[in-house]
């Protein structure tokens, strides 16, 4: 076992790649070559992404792939996504041109206030301290004038702040809950920011104030942060067609198919076992757009699954209905991100895949997400009820190992349609080269 190292962070890169090749990798050369292969040679850029994170060594790729004719809201996109998943974009791409000719997708931002808690504990009497709340109100908001002014002048800011008395579930604790408007950024430092400058001026206000006894002045301030559950920050989206729109479906009549389909989401919406993973198709759509737009993927994932489970059960996060002969898919998700701020103004990818999407207000960017996750949800469900999953990835399997082989575009064209219904590995796929 390697001894304990002290100031790592500080050794130079080749240091920190020697340290770790002598103590983990047998002194071998394959971790520098490939850590040197991965590093841009424009010096420029990489530094750039050396900056973004503490000891950094190299980069890491992941495919940056794109996915078009994605119509929202009457306007034609062509989606950027960053994913390893093979049959991710595949089925997207297929999704997206389905419902481009039955009206796309009709999208809205039906909420979009987030909030963050100052977590405290108080002993002494409550309604005293919720009337030094109210009256307090305007006070604290007005002590984070300096960081929130060039918010407001956005539109942005501080909408309210409440007493929560949680003190039935954690003795003496109590909230200060603080709803933010951040309007294109996601705003998490600025809400931080204003968080840990509302906790000094509540501290510093009680222990200036007449109406508390000395002992109640001994507030103690747990923790000042944003949550990233944000189920008043919402985007609801939904396709629709008449059911013969739909076309039949392989051996399945339209009907029979929207039968089937529907309830397949029925069955996610009561069953954790098929919620969990119905979800995790939606995501494989969101997370590829959030990744590619600069976005923190971590925050969203959270807040969504907690939404999903908001009744007390998990849940599937979009509904299928049919209703007069029409089939309606809909999907509604909290969403805090942003267009502003953070990474968006710095990495050059994520500078191009906003542009790509013609420069979107934050509004803007939460319909293109969730309606990407909506046709990704399709796609998946679709081929679960039709074909089954494991021939959009067996394809994608097939031209994997083609591609290992160096064919060319007519070889793979020919090898999709010869490896229908046949074996594919490395063997058969090297046989049929042989042969075409
Ligand atoms: C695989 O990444 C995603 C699916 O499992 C989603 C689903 O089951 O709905 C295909």
């Amino acid at each position: 076992m390697p001894d304990k190292i002290i100031g790592f962070s500080k050794l130079s890169r080749v240091d920190k790649i020697n340290w770790i090749s002598k103590n983990f990798l047998n002194n071998s050369n394959e971790f520098e070559n490939i850590l040197n292969k991965y590093l841009n040679d424009d010096n420029k850029i990489q530094s750039l992404h050396n900056s973004f994170s503490e000891n950094s060594i190299s980069n890491f790729y992941l495919p940056y792939s794109v996915s078009p004719n994605f119509l929202i809201n009457n306007n034609n996109y062509c989606i950027p996504l960053v994913t390893e998943e093979s049959s991710v974009v595949a089925a997207l791409a297929n999704s997206s041109k389905f419902w481009y000719d039955r009206g796309g997708f009709k999208s809205k931002v039906l909420l979009n206030t987030k909030s963050g808690q100052i977590h405290f504990k108080y002993n002494g009497n409550i309604e005293n301290l919720q009337e030094f709340v109210n009256k307090n109100e305007d006070e604290l908001i007005k002590s984070t004038d300096k960081l929130t002014k060039r918010m407001k002048q956005r539109g942005g800011g501080i909408k309210k702040i409440e007493l929560i008395n949680m003190s039935k579930k954690l003795v003496s604790y109590f909230q200060l809950n603080v709803s933010f408007l951040t309007i294109d950024s996601m705003g998490a430092n600025f809400i931080n920011s204003c968080l840990e400058k509302i906790s000094k001026t509540f501290q510093e206000l009680i222990n200036n104030s007449d109406q508390f006894k000395e002992s109640e002045k001994k507030i103690e301030i747990i923790m000042s942060i944003l949550s990233n559950y944000t189920p008043e920050c919402i985007v609801e989206s939904s396709v629709e067609c008449k059911i013969d729109e739909l076309g039949s479906v392989g051996k399945m009549s339209s009907n029979e198919f929207a039968i089937k389909f529907k309830t397949a989401f029925d069955i996610a919406n009561i069953d954790i076992n098929r919620a969990v993973t119905h979800n995790k198709g939606i995501m494989n759509g969101i997370d590829a757009v959030l990744i590619s737009t600069g976005n923190d993927f971590r925050a969203v994932e959270a807040g969504i699954h907690a939404f999903a489970s908001r009744t007390g059960n998990y849940k599937s996060l979009s509904e299928c209905s049919i209703i007069d002969n029409i089939f309606r898919i809909k999907l509604k998700i909290p969403l805090s991100i942003g267009t502003v701020g953070g990474i968006t103004d710095i990495h050059p990818m994520v500078k191009l895949s906003l542009k790509l999407l013609k420069t979107p207000t934050s509004n803007d960017l939460m319909n293109i997400i969730c309606s990407v996750g909506l046709a990704q949800n399709y796609a998946a469900v679709k081929s679960l009820v039709t074909t089954g999953i494991q021939k959009g990835h067996m394809k994608m399997h097939l031209i994997n190992i083609l591609n290992k082989q160096n064919a060319t575009q007519d070889q793979i064209n020919k090898a999709e349609e010869y490896f229908k219904d046949k074996d594919i590995n490395n063997q058969s796929v090297s046989n049929f080269l042989d042969q075409h």
